[in-house]
């Protein structure tokens, strides 16, 4: 399963990236807008910190509008993956794009039927927004469950990237599912590594490794 981090912040992705556990970065126009920098030039960074997708968000309605968008967009790296809105306008721009061989991640999906939309406009993933769809009634992991059965039954190679995450358990839902990639928040991620017992093996082995004496080397 692929990690990406769900963020703009450049020092969180390159402490992530720094673990070797990173695989890609997702960014849309609420999180560029809470990094206060420029697009373009955050953009450039972040693709410098990992090999993996970026995903950059196009902000047209239109189709001919997405691609000039993109246009621009997929110039600032080889990794750059262009983000469209899950609309007939943002499929067409994906299909268009798809076929030209440039990463495409289809945003702002929140049923099966969008999924099924968006593997047959040739998506590089979709991006089923799990928080988003929990917070309204709906279950959000019958939704990935519900992509996944339909991706396997018709052999799409559409990604199912889940997104919105909002804890560790959303994670291991989705990994139970075989989704095959999640974005998380730096927060998610970094708790992943944390366990109260590991803590507390931690510090009892140290304090009993003190009394021997010892060092290594
Ligand atoms: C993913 O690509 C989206 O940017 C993101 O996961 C949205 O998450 P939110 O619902 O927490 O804003």
């Amino acid at each position: 399963m692929k990690f990406f981090v769900d963020t703009a912040d450049t020092n969180d992705i390159a402490e992530l990236a720094s673990t070797g556990l990173l695989d890609g970065v997702t960014t849309n126009p609420s999180l560029i807008a809470k990094s206060g920098r420029d697009f373009m030039e955050v953009t450039k960074e972040i693709c410098g910190l990992t090999d993996g997708p970026v995903s950059a968000e196009v902000v047209a309605l239109d189709h001919a509008t997405m691609m000039k968008e993109a246009e621009i967009l997929r110039k600032i790296a080889d990794n750059v993956c262009i983000k469209v809105p899950l609309t007939i306008d943002g499929l067409k721009t994906c299909k268009a794009l798809t076929s030209e061989g440039t990463m495409v991640n289809v945003t702002l999906c929140f049923s099966a039927n969008q999924a099924l939309l968006a593997a047959k406009a040739g998506a590089t993933f979709i991006s089923p927004f799990v928080g988003r769809h929990d917070d309204n009634g709906f279950d959000g992991m019958q939704l990935i469950d519900d992509i996944r059965l339909i991706y396997d039954n018709y052999a799409f190679e559409t990604e199912i990237l889940v997104a919105s995450v909002r804890h560790p358990i959303h994670l291991l839902e989705s990994a139970k599912i075989g989704a095959d990639v999640a974005t998380m928040p730096p927060a998610v991620i970094k708790s992943l590594f944390k366990h109260i017992l590991t803590d507390k093996g931690i510090e009892g082995f140290l304090a009993d490794w003190a009394k021997t004496g010892q060092s290594i080397g």
